[in-house]
């Protein structure tokens, strides 16, 4: 089974409960969240707020995607305010085990995500103790990047591993994602699917529909 996961970071902000519906409307089961702080990446996007915001109007789970340092400080909250995961970057804290089991027994479920230059073996470490790994496919901060090719050898290496031994844990894909390149992550092996710009510019509901039937 294939999870489409729309990435508000490429939303209008002034429309953004609308398009929202729309994703859902459309058929997307997941809601990809960025929160950036500024300091693990350079921008800064949103949080707890906006999560709180969007939690009291929408059914999608909640796929909140942590780029920032010492993630542990904020697991509580988030899912006190909805967050259904929460995924953290195996570069952004020393206390990874730690917090992975915190998310998990705050009720949510947990990723770990490594970055394009992190090698993927560096997830093996949790890899028994999460629900999800996040691949990311561009560096993370910023929406609009150009996939890089060779983050795709990763996906086929952590199928290889999931199937062997953790059928269960999904694999996920962030950046750079279009209908272009969509088969060729499938078959590599990647089965939660993020797409922000794909998603977000143009007709939405022609977008996810697109992204749906090809999933
Ligand atoms: C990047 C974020 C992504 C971003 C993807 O740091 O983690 O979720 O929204 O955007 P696109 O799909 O436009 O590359
Ligand atoms: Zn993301």
């Amino acid at each position: 089974m294939n999870y489409l996961c729309p990435s508000i970071l490429a939303a209008d902000f002034w429309e953004l409960g609308r398009e929202i519906e729309l994703v859902e409307k459309a058929g997307a089961p997941y809601l990809h969240i960025d929160v950036m702080d500024g300091m693990f990446v350079p921008s800064i996007s949103f949080g707890m707020p906006v999560l709180a915001s969007i939690k009291k109007y929408t059914g999608l789970f909640m796929d909140v995607h942590m780029m920032v340092e010492q993630p542990q400080r904020y697991i509580e909250e988030l899912i006190r305010l909805g967050a259904d995961g929460v995924t953290i970057h195996a570069e952004a804290c020393d206390c990874i085990p730690e917090t992975l089991t915190k998310i998990r027994q705050s009720g949510a479920k947990c990723g770990i995500a490594v970055n394009p230059e992190t090698p993927v073996s560096a997830v093996m470490p949790y890899i028994a103790m999460v629900d999800m790994v996040l691949v990311m496919t561009v560096r993370p901060g910023f929406g609009g990047q150009k996939y890089i090719p060779e983050c795709m050898d990763k996906i086929k290496w952590l199928r290889g591993v999931v199937d062997e031994n953790y059928p269960d844990v999904k694999i996920e894909i962030d950046g750079g994602v279009t209908l272009e390149n969509l088969e060729e992550n499938l078959d590599a092996g990647a089965n939660v699917i993020v797409a922000g710009s794909a998603i977000f510019h143009g007709d939405i509901t022609a977008n996810v529909k697109e992204f749906l039937r090809r999933m």
